[in-house]
């Protein structure tokens, strides 16, 4: 029986308010690595970029994920970049599934705001580059879900009956 459900994809795929969702259908609780990180810091993950740098806030990342991976049950929502470490997916596939959202890059697009609030978004990177070398990482999730055009509701329903299965 899974007792953890990692959900992992691009910035802007809907992992937090899936998350949501999944967690009121499983009456599981839900986590939020960027928010735990943030709760325990004191500080945004902008500001934990700019401060210390990336390493720094990936460090921050995969305690908080060894972390949760010891809780009892959970919807467990990761930031973007979480699953492209091995040791993270090593975590995750020892603990859990790890469910990808996956979006495309227009809808991608029309969702994420450079607001400043997603430093990847704002230091210059190349939305699409980075979306391309994402790709490769996220597709080693054993249950993926297309999200385009869907509401969180149908999307949480799909991942009870894949990971039921899986
Ligand atoms: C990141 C995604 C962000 C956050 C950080 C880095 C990434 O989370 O963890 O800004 O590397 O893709 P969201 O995917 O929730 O935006």
């Amino acid at each position: 029986m899974v007792q953890r459900i990692y959900l992992i994809g691009f910035m802007g795929a809907g992992k937090s308010t899936v998350g949501r969702e999944l967690s009121v259908q499983l009456k599981w609780p839900l986590f939020d690595t960027d928010a735990e990180i943030e709760k325990s810091e004191n500080l945004s993950v902008a500001e934990i970029f700019a401060r210390f740098g990336e390493s720094r806030f990936r460090e921050l990342e995969r305690e908080h994920l060894a972390r949760l991976s010891r809780i009892p049950k959970g919807v467990i929502a990761l930031g973007g970049g979480a699953f492209v470490d091995p040791e993270n997916r090593k975590i995750i596939e020892a603990t859990g599934v790890a469910v990808w959202l996956d979006a495309s890059l227009s809808s991608i697009r029309e969702r994420v705001r450079p607001d400043g609030s997603r430093p990847l978004l704002s230091a210059g990177e190349q939305l699409e580059r980075l979306y391309d070398t994402r790709l490769s990482f996220y597709k080693l999730a054993p249950v993926h879900i297309l999200t385009d055009n869907r509401l969180p509701d149908a999307i949480a329903r799909e991942i009870i009956g894949k990971v039921a299965m899986s």
